[in-house]
């Protein structure tokens, strides 16, 4: 690893470690990357995890297999720092993961019919993954599990990360070369930015979003049934038993899906609706307020016990809120036996199949275009 901006020291062996003191003016005394082996693939390649830190001793570790965030730790109202990810301890239990934990999913994160979709007439078919039917998330092979490179550096924003990868035509049954460029950065007002580029040689489809499962009581016994939760949207895309889309925008008003104002998550979670049995809780894409490709607030989780709050801004058109329910019975950090509804996912995105859905904002990208998404997650008190 080569040094970045001559502000980045080995400290003992695999670490990396801006120094307290430095000429580079834009560095604070307590911001911090530290780079340490987390583990080794069966043929022996290293991964290594960053841990990015602010002035307020935030900190946000990220391993550069799946580009997944595996710890954020914040303070609670009381200077608590906790960790408020589900997630592993191992890079073993990682890569055996199949709920996504943490990770940067696609090239499509969501579902897409079947498989299929067609694009200036040619129709391709991609892995099949999700319910013996559809694809999922980029199928058996995607962002969340290759690896990524990696290039911890630090700017004015704060300490970033850098992660790069190639997709080649075809992979999953997707067409063209895709580069990829992720990068996280972590500001001085406890923001978890998230940028995203890609580029394709040939016209492809594309619609990665990130995979974290919140609980922002820092204790993942609990559940986030209590998490107060708003979504700025009046509608969402209701979803047929498959989890696939109908097509249609329905309005949430009168429904369990209105989160214009907030209240729990478990108000309404177990009522008798068609969409949240089908889907053993919420697992749908709200039509986000106000989309004109540039970033606004989409979306807050409260809990009143921590007053922990996290704020989600983006300039995507949907938002995916996962309720965690499939989660029970998963041995995750600590020991800790995760349950249904241990953590909450807030996944920027396109709507699910939009390939399918020609009325739904398009997801191509061609070549000569760069595709850009910006998330922002970001936590305080109250
Ligand atoms: C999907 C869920 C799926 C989960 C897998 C979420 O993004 O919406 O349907 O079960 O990912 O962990």
């Amino acid at each position: 690893m080569s040094e970045i901006n001559g502000n980045i020291q080995r400290r003992g062996p695999g670490s990396l470690l801006v120094p307290e003191t430095n000429s580079y003016p834009t560095i604070r005394k307590r911001q911090m990357i530290e780079q340490t082996l987390f583990g080794k693939l069966s043929d022996g390649r290293e991964i290594f995890l960053y841990s990015l830190r602010n002035e307020a001793e935030t900190e946000v570790h990220i391993i550069n297999y799946g580009a997944i965030v595996k710890n954020i730790f914040v303070r609670d109202k009381k200077d608590k720092i906790e960790d408020v990810v589900l997630g592993y301890d191992t890079l073993k239990d990682y890569i055996n993961d199949n709920s996504y934990f943490g990770a940067i999913v696609g090239r499509y994160g969501n579902r897409i019919a079947k498989g299929k979709f067609q694009l200036d007439g040619k129709e391709y078919n991609l892995v099949i993954n999700d319910g013996g039917e559809n694809h999922l998330h980029g199928g058996k092979t995607g962002f969340y599990n290759v690896i990524w490179r990696a290039e911890p550096y630090v700017d004015e924003s704060g300490p970033c990360l850098k992660l790069t990868y190639v997709s080649r035509d075809g992979e999953q049954g997707y067409p063209g070369t895709l580069s990829m460029v992720i990068i996280y950065t972590l500001t001085e007002e406890n923001e978890l930015i998230i940028n995203y580029e890609g580029k394709t040689d040939k016209p492809t489809i594309l619609n990665p979003t990130h995979h974290s499962y919140f609980n922002l009581t820092g204790d993942f016994t609990k559940t986030i049934l209590n998490h107060e939760l708003q979504i700025d949207a009046d509608k969402f895309t209701p979803v047929d038993e498959l989890r696939i889309p109908t097509g249609e925008l329905c309005d949430a008003k009168g429904t369990p899906m209105d989160f214009t104002t907030p209240h729990p998550v478990g108000l309404y979670i177990d009522k008798e609706d068609e969409q949240l049995k089908g889907a053993k809780g919420y697992d749908h894409n709200w039509v986000l307020n106000n989309y004109n490709s540039r970033i606004r607030k989409a979306a807050s989780v409260y809990d009143l016990v921590s007053g922990r709050l996290l704020e989600v801004f983006t300039n995507q058109p949907g938002l995916q809120f996962y309720s965690g329910n499939f989660l029970d019975g998963i041995k995750g950090k600590k020991g800790i036996i995760y349950k249904n509804r241990s953590g909450l996912c807030l996944e920027a995105q396109h709507f699910p199949d939009s390939p399918n859905n020609p009325e739904f904002p398009s997801v191509m990208l061609k070549p000569g275009e760069t595709y850009r998404q910006k998330t922002i997650y970001k936590f305080s008190v109250k």
